[in-house]
């Protein structure tokens, strides 16, 4: 088991322990500013590239508790917090001119961050140097954002956030008629000079979506910015845990894409009506959709560092199947198990209203990819339970130990993430 989620587990005890109340007065800031002169593009829904950015994390609607404003985006993100930040490089792409660009989600804006050219970019920091025409994404975690309310379960947080923002790439791109693949493996100490990170500010996965030339890129890109001025507090755990990450060993490749083919119009709106659901219909949740729900959710990742992720769930109102424990789509355990799921789901009530409660595990030995993964499968089964008219919601509160011996999982098994799902109630 990893050290790192080993640490950061909830028990009943540690729920109710005293003392780490977040202070709200110390909310931190939600959006990374660059520079007012740097040149930005305004990116607009009708330009397919510009789309391609747009879906993968724009600002869809705002909440509003006093004194905070969330802008909440095309993905979730535990507590609203937002810990990644999105760049991308774009070269060959008719309406973005060839640089390297952060994101502002907020504004809709690219703002150049880096100039390429015919023989530098950001490719010189990956395995295969290949020129790549088209968009190349990076996706860093301000984990301090998040370490301000959860402490260290921040850690999971800006992990599985990350593998959100995959899988929206990944929608993003598949509505743009595009392929995606995940990397891991690109020299994070290397790329951060380009994006002139923060001091807790970490690389933690690239997505590549676009078309390998035969040419080598020499060289690396030109930071247009000065190194950042904004300090913040480093947390040992995270730091430690962080450290761990650069050592990934023993990764497969996956190099099979998803099967999942979804009409645009519906993938579209989908994308942009995504929202975490806090209210369940209680009529039962038809088979079928559960079973498309689990399919998507099942279909390959591409990535170079691809880890077995398996997918428990607790039934408790799906037509036509038993109430129970399952395994993929198989029966394990029968008995009505609702009261048990809220519990196990710190007690969120709105769990025992939904049809069933999704578990994903896994006892893979890279630990970021593992978390990311079950990120990128929670945000398929976000995606896809929008697409049939369902409710989601990520739930990464959960007890972790109690989760394991309810399931009766060996004790190399890491409960990573889970999701219920459930007919969407009135919103
Ligand atoms: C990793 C992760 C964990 C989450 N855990 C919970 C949770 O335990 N309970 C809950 O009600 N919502 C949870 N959420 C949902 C977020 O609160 C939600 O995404 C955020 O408030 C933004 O709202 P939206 O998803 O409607 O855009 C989680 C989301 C993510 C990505």
């Amino acid at each position: 088991m990893n050290d790192c989620h080993e640490k950061s587990k909830h028990t009943y005890q540690s729920v109710r322990t005293p003392g780490n109340r977040p202070d709200f007065n110390e909310f931190p800031p939600q959006f990374k500013p660059y520079d007012e002169s740097l040149p930005k593009v305004s990116l607009n829904e009708s330009d397919r590239w510009h789309r391609c950015v747009l879906y993968s994390a724009m600002v869809t609607a705002t909440k509003r508790y006093p004194p905070i404003t969330y802008y909440l985006r095309t993905v979730p993100s535990a507590g609203a917090l937002y810990p990644c930040e999105l760049y991308f490089q774009a070269r060959g792409v008719d309406s973005i001119p060839d640089g390297v660009y952060h994101f502002d989600p907020l504004n809709k804006e690219a703002v150049k961050i880096a100039d390429i050219h015919r023989e530098s970019g950001i490719e010189t920091y990956l395995e295969d140097r290949r020129k790549i025409e088209g968009l190349i994404f990076l996706i860093t975690s301000i984990y301090e954002r998040s370490r301000w309310k959860y402490g260290r379960r921040a850690f999971r947080y800006a992990l599985l956030d990350a593998g959100h923002m995959c899988g929206s790439i990944e929608y993003a791109a598949m509505y743009n008629e595009m392929a995606s693949r995940v990397l891991f493996k690109f020299d994070k100490q290397g790329i951060v000079k380009t994006i002139n990170p923060y001091p807790t500010e970490l690389p933690i996965s690239m997505v590549l979506a676009g078309i390998p030339k035969k040419s080598l890129v020499k060289h690396e890109p030109t930071p247009l910015t000065d190194p950042n001025v904004e300090k913040a507090q480093e947390s040992d755990f995270i730091k430690e845990c962080f450290k761990e990450y650069t050592s990934l060993s023993g990764c497969k490749k996956s190099l099979r894409y998803t099967k999942q083919r979804l009409l645009s119009h519906k993938l579209k709106e989908s994308i942009l009506n995504r929202r975490s659901c806090r209210k369940f219909d209680p009529s039962p949740l038809k088979k079928e959709f559960f079973k498309n729900v689990v399919e998507a959710m099942s279909q390959p990742i591409i990535s170079d560092c691809d880890e077995d992720i398996e997918i428990y769930s607790i039934l408790y109102n799906v037509e036509n199947l038993e109430a129970g424990i399952y395994r993929d789509l198989l029966p394990i355990k029968q008995g009505n198990f609702k009261n048990v799921a809220s519990y196990l789901a710190l007690e969120q009530h709105m769990v025992k209203e939904a049809a069933a409660l999704i578990f994903l595990v896994s006892k893979g030995k890279n630990y970021i990819p593992i978390m990311h993964k079950a990120g990128h499968m929670g945000h398929r089964c976000y995606i896809t339970s929008e697409y049939l008219g369902l409710g989601c919601c990520g739930i990464g509160a959960f007890y972790d130990d109690e989760v394991g011996a309810f399931l009766d999982l060996d004790r190399e098994l890491m409960v990573l993430y889970a999701l219920t799902i459930g007919n969407r109630g009135p919103s």
